[in-house]
């Protein structure tokens, strides 16, 4: 494959995806894209034009393109803040309705699953969505089993009492039917101006993904969240090494930036 070629693939990533890969990544997508071509036929079609033709094809490489990393209760001042003051609010608010949450990148679903296990915890029905445009780590959220590494002991630590019901002795983690069953999945890519986004939610994370957008994709995804699926009062919340990055132009009007100690986050007016 010679450059020319891999650097319409890689438009072709951000076209479809909104992802710029960085450097570090594109050695990745290079291997992946040289085992594929030795796999597969493509008929004579340079690879980039296959994949335009190719859905599976497509899906298999943003699947080795995506970042995937994730753990527990991940920022877990965040989940303390939920704990402390957010829910407690989002519950006296809701009345018996359930509190809708959505978790917009969820790779693998431990997010989700904190989320979950959080309301549930302090006996709070919930409706939790996890999305993500990767399809094999949606599958892992389905299946709901988790080895002892997506647990971090330097942080979540403090919430991981939540998870020892379904701890086994080595530490992973099995989430049985009744559990799994209760988190929504969808295969949702957040830059699809015509996607359909989640309705009605009092809470979305949107962590650790809109540091591969542009800064205009940014801009696009928070108006569309805005307009199509946070409700008045709800909160949205990206990671905190990545608040500094969503520059004051692009935060639509209805969403007020708040602080409480180090934690940021979003409430629409
Ligand atoms: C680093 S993980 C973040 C997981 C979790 N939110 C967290 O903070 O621990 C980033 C996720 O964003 C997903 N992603 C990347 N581009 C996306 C897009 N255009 N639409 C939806 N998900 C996307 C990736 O597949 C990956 O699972």
């Amino acid at each position: 494959m010679d450059e020319s070629e891999f650097l319409s693939i890689i438009a072709l990533i951000t076209a479809q995806t909104g992802i710029v890969p960085r450097e570090s990544h594109k050695i990745g997508i290079k291997n992946f894209i040289e085992k594929r071509l030795k796999e597969i036929d493509t008929q004579g079609l340079p690879y980039h034009s296959y994949l335009r033709l190719n859905k599976e094809e497509f899906d298999l490489l943003i699947n080795a393109a995506t970042v995937n990393e994730t753990y527990f209760f991940r920022e877990e001042a965040q989940f303390q803040l939920l704990k402390d003051k957010i829910f407690p609010e989002l519950r006296a608010k809701l009345g018996t309705s359930p509190m809708r949450i959505w978790s917009a990148a969820s790779s693998s679903g431990e997010e989700i699953y904190s989320l979950y296990l959080l309301a549930q915890s302090l006996n709070i029905k919930s409706e939790c969505i996890a999305s993500d445009i990767n399809s094999s780590v949606l599958e892992k959220c389905r299946a709901g089993l988790y080895a002892s590494s997506t647990t971090k002991k330097i942080d979540g630590a403090k919430f991981h009492y939540l998870l020892a019901p379904f701890q086994k002795a080595d530490k992973s983690v099995s989430f049985p039917a009744a559990v799994s069953n209760k988190i929504e999945r969808k295969q949702l890519n957040l830059s699809d101006q015509a996607a359909v986004f989640p309705k009605d939610l009092s809470l979305i994370f949107i962590r650790n993904v809109f540091i591969y957008f542009t800064m205009e994709m940014r801009r696009q995804i928070l108006e569309k969240i805005v307009n199509e699926s946070l409700n008045s009062g709800g909160y949205l919340f990206v990671s905190m090494s990545e608040i500094a990055s969503i520059e004051k132009s692009i935060i639509p009007k209805e969403l007020e930036k708040c602080s409480d100690g180090k934690v940021f986050y979003f409430r629409k007016k």
